[in-house]
């Protein structure tokens, strides 16, 4: 029987969130002090054997992107990505709502190894609450000085999913309109106003403190080899506990939805998981028992992503919830690139046509091509991704889309 295992939950329910006493009863910022008295190099170089791989989305080892900040850089900038705009997901509110200063802690852990004085957290427009909470907790930890000369400013956005895109989150910060940037250069080397700057996600940077206490074979210990450690997922839609988990990577998809998740509710049959958020693959019954680590899904044809489980019921109409999907990205297409701003446009007009009973299997042809091409042409991830659930639902629920069809797909 799988169980949780808690690292950036663990003080989760047991501390006052709102007490800075308490986060330091339970041994808070003593991993700061740690990471202080050894050399920035140390640090990074720690984290990066700890395996530890980027919490939101593209599973990049973290030790070895701030080893791309140079270290001659004279000004450089520590980013927290706190957009979390993916439907579904709620894991980065979970962990601030919790124990905002393990966020603070980690943060500071960064800006000693890139030699930061300047931090951002950038939250999500929908999270004002959590705006609270950080904000108390910064006032908190400014007075008690336990950040040093390391400061953290909290910028909310407006509510655009692209702007959790890192290089549109940099944008909007900088005060533009939040558009992606060409990449290289990455914000390794050019991020906020030009400058070498670190963005990670929250549950990137919740990882530290207890990475820096115990070391970096504790954490490569646990779960999955090639992505070690824990991953908290929110789970939602039609499943008995829908709430967030923090399991060991190794931990596979059924274990989460029937063990963890306690099953499918009111005695019906699994059909689908949505894994990841919007952009997410639909997986079905055969592909259960897949590990839910970066890798062992990337084989699977599926990208962890933010960690949001959709579970879907035998009920659930698949073509009509993957037209659903495709409007929220026709909507959240920021327009400056051509196959998206266009892709995600035709995408929609498709899969309603498709949804109506209007389709013909040439515009299931048209579709699928149309998808492929934007996965490979779109300037960044979110068109990139935006075809994921209509690729994944055309290849296991194909039989939704042929019930839909005016004649059958050949
Ligand atoms: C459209 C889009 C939306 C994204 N939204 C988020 C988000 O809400 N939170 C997040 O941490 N990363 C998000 N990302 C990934 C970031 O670009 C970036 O990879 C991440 O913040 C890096 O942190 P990590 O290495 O700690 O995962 C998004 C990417 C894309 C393409």
């Amino acid at each position: 029987m799988a169980q949780e295992y808690r690292i950036v939950l663990a003080n989760a329910g047991k501390i006052d969130p709102a007490s800075l006493d308490d986060y330091l009863n339970a041994g808070g910022y003593k991993s700061l002090e740690k990471a202080r008295a050894m050399a920035p190099k140390e640090v990074i170089e720690l984290v990066r054997n700890s395996k530890l791989r980027g919490r939101g989305g593209a599973g990049f080892n973290a030790g070895m992107k701030w080893g791309f900040v140079p270290e001659s850089a004279p000004v450089t900038y520590v980013v927290c990505n706190l957009d979390e705009g993916e439907p579904g997901t709620y894991k980065d509110r979970t962990i601030v709502e919790n124990d905002p200063h393990l966020l603070l802690e980690g943060m500071a852990i960064c800006a000693h190894a890139i030699r930061s004085k300047q931090g951002y957290i950038y939250c999500r427009g929908e999270y004002p609450y959590v705006v609270e909470h950080l904000n108390r907790a910064i006032a908190q930890a400014k007075q008690r000085g336990v950040l040093g000369d390391f400061d953290i400013e909290v910028r909310m956005g407006g509510g655009a999913y692209v702007c959790g895109e890192e290089t549109a989150l940099i944008e909007s910060i900088e005060g533009h309109r939040g558009e992606p940037r060409f990449k290289p250069p990455f914000p390794g080397v050019a991020g906020l106003w030009g400058k070498p700057t670190v963005v990670n996600n929250v549950e990137t940077f919740a990882n530290l403190p207890a990475i820096i206490k115990n070391g970096a074979e504790w954490f490569a210990s646990i779960g999955s080899p090639s992505y070690p450690g824990t991953k908290v997922f929110t789970l939602t839609g039609d499943v008995v506990n829908r709430r967030a988990f923090e399991v060991p990577t190794n931990t596979t998809i059924r274990e989460l939805i029937f063990d963890l998740g306690g099953g499918i509710p009111n005695g019906k049959r699994f059909k689908a998981v949505q894994i990841g958020g919007t952009s997410g693959a639909f997986i079905p019954e055969h592909l259960l028992d897949t590990p839910l680590d970066f890798d062992s899904m990337r084989n699977a044809g599926v990208t962890l992503g933010t960690g949001a489980v959709f579970v879907m019921d035998e009920t659930r109409d698949i073509v009509d919830v993957v037209t659903r999907i495709a409007k929220f990205f026709e909507h959240e297409s920021c327009g400056k690139c051509n196959p998206c701003r266009e892709g995600t446009f035709r995408s929609y007009e498709l899969m309603k046509k498709i949804n109506a009973g209007q389709a013909t299997p040439d515009d299931v042809q048209k579709l699928t091509t149309l998808s492929k091409v934007m996965t490979k042409a779109c300037l960044c991830g979110l068109g990139q991704a935006a075809p994921t659930p209509i690729l994944t639902t055309l290849e296991h629920f194909r039989d939704d889309y042929q019930r839909r069809l005016l004649a059958a797909i050949s």
